[in-house]
């Protein structure tokens, strides 16, 4: 076992839901500080505690291990209610964070009435629906852009709060319109912010000197991504996208860290496709087999509840998510969703309305819905890969199949996960995770 592991970064691949919340529970216990830099409570990580599982939004995977010091960084945006409640549920499972937790100044704060424009938007006939989690997260961050965002170093001077509170207040009510009566008081959401703040305060600091200095001290620091590449406000399928870099650019200015503080990227993508919302998805199976994926995969929405659209292994999503990130190895998770399947497909490219096939990417949504989905067909395996934990426990077909997947991204599977949980998993080929799990 490695004294130090590298700094790592840990990022979605695809559009979400891809399991990196196992990933980042196993390796946090080898790292110092685990630090959240985009997203807010959009995110759902399922962890397992003592047999329960505990779904976490916002505060980083990493509560779980005593040892590591949870960081949240400039670059997320914040529901402090939610977040006051998910350390209350795992104070009362017995974990502690008050020593051991910090959240920037300048992360920002996501509003009652962030949510209120969010539901106005995606409620409503001919209103553009991008399916989001209609938590806040869009109108939260256009606020910081806008320059009228309330940053929880805010929080800690009163007096000027409800100044600072009131200009995106009036801009929400004017775009609302009659709807805005629904919308509590200024003073209302003040006192409502202050109350869920209060025991927050003590919490709040400068996160980018901290990081910097344990940077410099050697310490190792694991970077927690939420959502995915194909849901990154650039490099996704935009429109259909969260308002957040969640790729690796994200990850500097959501820290204030220089790339030169980071060491390894672990990309995490699931052996098939899921998305939920709108937006395009080639790959999608709108069939019995769609189907099947989504039950013995329990496709459902963490934070929603949504069922997840499903479909075979995209591989040009995912090659383009590798080289926008530089990934150096893939978590690949859940193959053994796909025991028992009889053929296993493999998206290799696109077809547009005029034959040709490609691997890339459009830039608009109107392009995308002109292409095909070019599938490869693989058998299935009989034996199950359930629980494997060597190499040589996996069926032949599934080694085929791996081998086609890593051909068409452009990128080794460093981890392989067979199962939920922690034990269930190998190390697939070796790079740099090779003596951390
Ligand atoms: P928003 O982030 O709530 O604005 O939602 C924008 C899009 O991102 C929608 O399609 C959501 O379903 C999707 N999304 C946001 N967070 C997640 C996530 O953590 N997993 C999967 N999809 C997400």
């Amino acid at each position: 076992m490695r004294d130090v592991p590298p700094n790592l970064a840990i990022l979605g691949l695809q559009w979400g839901d891809e399991g990196k919340g196992k990933l980042v529970d196993l390796l946090s216990a080898r790292y110092q500080n685990v630090v959240r830099f985009q997203g807010g409570n959009n995110a759902g990580h399922t962890v397992v505690v003592n047999g329960q599982s505990i779904a976490l939004h916002q505060v980083p995977s990493g509560a779980l291990h005593p040892s590591c010091f949870l960081l949240v960084g400039s670059g997320v945006v914040l529901n402090l209610e939610v977040f006051r409640e998910e350390l209350n549920r795992l104070a009362e499972r017995g974990f502690d964070l008050s020593k051991r937790l910090l959240l920037s100044d300048k992360a920002h704060v996501i509003l009652p009435h962030h949510i209120a424009l969010d539901r106005w938007r995606e409620g409503g006939a001919g209103k553009v629906k991008i399916g989001t989690t209609g938590r806040g997260i869009g109108p939260a961050y256009e606020m910081k852009v806008a320059r009228m965002g309330v940053r929880l170093g805010d929080l800690l001077r009163p007096e000027t709060l409800k100044d600072i509170v009131r200009t995106g207040y009036e801009e929400v009510r004017l775009r609302l319109g009659d709807e805005a009566k629904d919308l509590p008081s200024l003073d209302a959401i003040v006192a409502d912010v202050l109350r869920w703040a209060d025991p927050l305060l003590p919490f709040i600091g400068d996160t980018q000197t901290y990081l910097m200095d344990a940077w410099k001290k050697g310490q190792s620091i694991l970077f927690e991504g939420a959502q995915a590449t194909l849901l990154d406000i650039d490099h996704g399928t935009y429109p259909f996208v969260t308002s957040s870099n969640c790729s690796l650019g994200g990850l500097f200015t959501g820290t204030g860290l220089p790339p030169k503080a980071l060491s390894k990227i672990l990309g995490v993508a699931k052996a098939y496709t899921t998305r939920v919302g709108e937006g395009p998805m080639v790959s999608e199976l709108h069939d019995a087999v769609g189907d099947r994926i989504r039950e013995a995969g329990r496709e459902f929405g963490t934070t929603t509840g949504r069922p997840r659209r499903c479909g075979w292994f995209d591989a040009p999503i995912t090659r383009h998510a590798c080289l926008t990130n530089g990934v150096d190895g893939l978590g690949l998770m859940k193959l053994d969703v796909l025991d028992g399947f009889e053929q296993v497909g493999l998206v290799t490219g696109y077809r547009d309305g005029e034959g040709r096939v490609s691997n890339k990417l459009p830039a608009c949504a109107a392009e995308w819905d002109t292409l095909k989905a070019e599938i490869k067909y693989f058998p299935g395996w009989e034996k199950p890969t359930r629980g494997a934990t060597r190499l040589e426990q996996l069926p032949k077909e599934a080694r085929v199949y791996l081998d086609a997947l890593v051909e068409s991204v452009e990128t080794p599977i460093a981890y392989l996960s067979t199962g939920p949980d922690r034990s269930e998993g190998l190390l697939y080929t070796t790079t740099f995770l090779e003596g951390m799990l």
